[in-house]
């Protein structure tokens, strides 16, 4: 699939560029979740768990289905002038079997210094207008959108909640955070209705 560059408006005036992300992207993108993961708040990775280069990240991304383009695999990156990629959302249908093809599993971040502009809502917004509009060549589409997010990440539910996401389920104790206690993560699942977009809000 083919995503048209989108120039989405931010707070304060500012804009950001949202488009689809490739494997010339591996290095800006490694760097965009080191930075993610240093800044504690929302992850589920220690740092020295990261690939070292942004080769060894790119063939770990394509391992997992990121770099498909036959519509099994949505990524878009956000870009504020000037080319600095600040974030990245990801739907991937991750399950082959024609059950389950339907569902997607979004994944989200944004660079620390770049939070609460609005970039992640302009995300979410293309990602799923984009997910609500693809047909696969046999018809098929994404029906369901899920996530999973850390009970403790009020930024991002609230996010998640404001695009109709409902609270599906919680995974107790599933991350060890980082004082070592246990968090909870929360299942949180999307319905996609056969004519509408989404809309947020
Ligand atoms: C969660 C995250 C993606 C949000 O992206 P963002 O660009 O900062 O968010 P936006 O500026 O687009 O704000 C979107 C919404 O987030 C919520 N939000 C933003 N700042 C908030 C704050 N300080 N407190 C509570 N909610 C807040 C609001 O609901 C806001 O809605 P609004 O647009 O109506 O104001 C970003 O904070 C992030 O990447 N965090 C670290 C990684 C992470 O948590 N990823 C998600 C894992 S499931």
């Amino acid at each position: 699939m083919r995503v048209e560059p989108y120039r989405a408006p931010l707070r304060g005036g500012r804009h950001c560029v949202v488009r689809q992300s490739s494997r010339d992207d591996a290095a800006a993108l490694l760097d965009l979740e080191r930075a993610i993961v240093r800044a504690r708040h929302g992850i589920v990775k220690h740092e020295d768990e990261l690939p070292a280069d942004a080769d060894t990240y790119a063939e770990q991304r394509e391992r997992a289905g990121l770099t498909a383009r036959d519509g099994s695999a949505m990524c878009l990156a956000a870009e504020l002038p000037g080319g600095h990629l600040v974030g990245e959302a990801t739907l991937l249908r991750r399950f082959k079997f024609r059950m389950l093809r339907h569902v997607g599993i979004l994944g989200l971040g944004v660079h620390p210094e770049a939070q609460g502009l609005g970039v992640g809502r302009a995300l979410m917004e293309r990602l799923l207008g984009l997910a609500a509009t693809h047909r696969d060549p046999d018809g098929g589409r994404v029906r369901r959108v899920e996530l999973y997010v850390r009970a403790d990440n009020a930024r991002a539910i609230a996010l998640y909640r404001s695009f109709g996401f409902v609270h599906e389920g919680t995974r107790r104790d599933v991350v060890r955070g980082d004082g070592g206690a246990f968090v909870d993560d929360l299942i949180m699942g999307l319905l996609l209705s056969d004519d509408a977009p989404a809309a947020g809000r």
